[in-house]
């Protein structure tokens, strides 16, 4: 049976809380606050509710809550206030303290079997849920140290910099070969098949925890083998012809393999992305060495990148307000774009008949 503390000066409250609850608890009682205290130190994990009465002798209601969050009891059990007559200030005041709920005078019985019973689930799902979230707090930050840990390791290894130094190779190399088809393209047709390249390498930090999340080793051999996007590059063009044009003039140099693409213009995610993806591996020239390496190189339209910018800073948010309603929006934008983007394509075409 589980154990309600009833905390009343006045006996006949007591004992008429006492009728109404004997039934379903065990019922322990104190006329007093220091009483309370001591009752509550003695039961004090099976201590299921306490109701408390404000105004008491010797030690009040108000000052047994002060006891109890002193000693860091708050958060064992719910406290109901067995309410007088008491102003909306005095309710709320015992609201801002963390008392659960109010009993008032006449104490129905139900209501107030009901109401304890409330006041117990509430409090309880409420510990239990703070208790794992804490918990998954925690497991969370030690693993972010282990990361950071072992990122360090990693950093620290002249190997690991020297495999750096190779994917910053192959990103200087793509973009090398992707400025001079620009650069023949401006002179030949007087106009630039991409408007911008943005390179980036993987951080040590997302590298580990890339590896650590698919289950990988964190070797170096491992993020060679395993990892295909340490090297990226994005290419943004204008119009979705160009892309498949730049697209295919990069990747039929006879030195570069094509190990895997993903053409999410022709098959957009359900989300609404499109992006032309390539993994491709690409000759570095080392001075005793060629090696080729893994590059990811991702094609899009200005209007595609702004998208996915955006759509990007929604997956790494959390707690977005009404996602479902902006994932919805962020479809519908998808589709615009891909109009827009075909429209814009139309136009220029036409500029360029209308030319020659
Ligand atoms: P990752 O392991 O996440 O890199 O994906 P993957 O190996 O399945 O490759 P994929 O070609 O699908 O995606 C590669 C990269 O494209 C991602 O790391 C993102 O940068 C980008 N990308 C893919 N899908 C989306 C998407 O739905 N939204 C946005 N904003 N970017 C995406
Ligand atoms: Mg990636």
């Amino acid at each position: 049976m589980q154990r309600i503390l009833v905390v009343d000066d006045v006996e006949v409250n007591r004992e008429l809380l006492r009728c109404i609850l004997e039934d379903e608890y065990a019922i322990e009682m104190a006329s007093n606050g220091i009483e309370a205290v001591q009752k509550l130190q003695k039961f004090l994990d099976e201590t299921a509710a306490v109701l408390l009465d404000l105004q008491m002798p010797i030690m009040d209601g108000f000052a047994v809550i002060a006891e109890l969050k002193e000693r860091g009891w708050m958060h064992k059990f719910p406290i109901l206030v067995i309410s007088g007559e008491y102003s909306i200030e005095v309710e709320n005041r015992c609201l801002e303290l963390g008392v659960s709920d109010f009993i008032h005078k006449p104490f129905g019985n139900s209501v107030v079997r009901n109401r304890i019973k409330n006041a117990m689930e509430l409090f309880f799902t409420r510990n239990q849920l703070e208790r794992k979230v804490q918990e998954q707090a925690e497991a969370l930050k030690e693993q972010n140290e282990i990361i950071q840990i072992q990122t360090e390791k990693l950093k620290q290894e002249k190997s690991f910099n020297r495999l750096m130094m190779e994917y910053h190779s192959v990103i200087m190399e793509v973009e090398t070969r992707l400025k001079v088809l620009n650069g023949e393209f401006s002179q030949e047709y007087n106009r630039n098949p991409f408007e911008a390249i943005k390179s980036r390498l993987k951080s040590p930090a997302s590298i580990f925890e890339k590896l650590e999340r698919k289950g990988y080793p964190v070797t170096l051999e491992s993020i060679r083998e395993n990892l295909t996007d340490v090297a990226g590059l994005r290419v943004i063009c204008s119009f979705p012809d160009d892309i498949y044009r730049l697209a295919e003039l990069l990747t039929k140099q006879d030195d570069i393999i094509i190990v895997r693409e993903k053409d999410y213009i022709k098959n957009p995610k359900p989300n609404g992305y499109r992006s032309l993806h390539f993994i491709l591996s690409v000759p570095i020239f080392l001075s005793n060495e060629k090696k080729y390496m893994n590059a990811e190189v991702q094609f899009r339209t200005i209007a595609m990148d702004f998208w996915a910018s955006l759509e990007h800073k929604l997956k790494y948010k959390k707690n977005v307000d009404r996602a479902d309603e902006i994932v919805g929006m962020l479809k519908d934008c998808a589709v615009s774009i891909e109009a827009l983007d075909y429209q814009m394509q139309e136009i220029r075409n036409k500029i360029d008949r209308s030319r020659q």
